[in-house]
């Protein structure tokens, strides 16, 4: 097996994603990049900074690591692309580029490339939102990532490039912080709750979205990139989901396990962007095409959090059951 190339690996999926690869993979096989400089999590790979926007610093991590497959993880999400138009259109679709055209002229294996549920606007059915529906997204990032997929979709079908694809939602993990998302709330909630046993939501109470518990998230990563190409018909992004839930509901999945929790509401600039994505999503696709399954329940996710992450971050209370 030849190597593997992570960009954006300091994010919350790649810190997650790298720690699964390493030990189904090895971790020699692990090339790990990100602009920033590596986090002790990324201790056991080969790191290297990158800036993805530098085309051919990029290709020559590549020919140097002999590099077969790429995840090309480098992105901003959805809040911080509303602050940031220009910075956003040129890592989220001019990077891609340089990854795609990578993969092409250099003739890689296999690249995966993450999508999101932001693809959706107003005027998709915001329950159980299909596969194939509108796609008219009001948010900066969701514009990135339709573009995006309609790019991934053009260098399957004229270059014969393996590129592969997932529309995640929000996703909730207890070993790395998320950053500039509008789901972060539901990683945030969790820290307030272990720390000051309150906590004021950016959200609106009854904001239902779709969600991920990151073991599930690192699950269908994988799950698809291990598929066979003859099982794929979907080149633009595969919608997969696990659970939906509001903040609300979330509160009280957590009380019932920290009782003395308090929750508060007040909806900032970043409800309008839940507010024009669905609030559950139809995964069948993926469930005929590659058997994605999903394990993790919002209750059970919620346990596994609250027994696990005062391990990873200090300060915070540990709580037994
Ligand atoms: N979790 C992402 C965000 O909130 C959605 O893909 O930006």
């Amino acid at each position: 097996m030849k190597k593997i190339l992570i960009t954006g690996a300091c994010g919350q999926l790649g810190t997650e994603l790298i720690s699964e690869m390493s030990e189904r993979y090895g971790s020699e096989k692990i090339i790990a990049t990100d602009v920033r400089e590596a986090p002790k999590a990324l201790a056991d790979v080969h790191f290297e900074q990158l800036d993805v926007l530098d085309e051919d610093a990029l290709r020559s991590i590549i020919t140097r690591h002999e590099i077969g497959q790429i995840y090309h993880l480098a992105a901003l999400l959805s809040a911080t692309a509303e602050k940031n138009i220009s910075l956003a259109r040129k890592l989220n679709i001019g990077s891609l580029h340089h990854v795609l055209n990578a993969a092409r002229d250099l003739e890689l294996e296999r690249v995966f490339w993450p999508s999101s549920i932001a693809v959706f606007g107003p005027d998709a059915p915001s329950k159980n939102t299909p596969q194939n529906t509108a796609l008219n997204p009001t948010t900066v990032y969701g514009i990135t990532k339709l573009t995006g997929e309609q790019w991934c979709n053009y260098y399957y079908n004229q270059f014969g490039v393996d590129v592969r694809s997932l529309r995640y939602p929000g996703l909730i993990g207890y070993k790395s912080l998320p950053g500039g998302g509008t789901t972060d709330y539901a990683v945030d909630i969790f820290h307030k709750a272990l720390k000051d046993e309150s906590y004021e939501s950016f959200l609106a109470e009854n904001c239902s979205l779709p969600m991920m518990y990151m073991h599930d998230a690192v699950k269908a990563t994988l799950d698809l990139m291990e598929a066979p190409a003859e099982s794929l018909n979907i080149r633009t992004s595969y919608n997969v989901a696990a659970v939906s839930f509001t903040p609300a509901e979330i509160a009280a999945s957590i009380q019932y396990h920290l009782p003395d929790f308090e929750i508060t509401y007040n909806p900032d600039y970043r409800q309008k962007i839940a507010d024009s994505w669905p609030d559950s999503i139809d995964d069948s696709v993926a469930r005929r095409d590659w058997k994605w399954r999903h394990i993790f329940s919002l209750d059970e996710m919620v346990i596994d959090i609250i027994r696990n992450l005062p391990d990873h971050f200090d300060g915070l209370k540990k709580h037994s059951f």
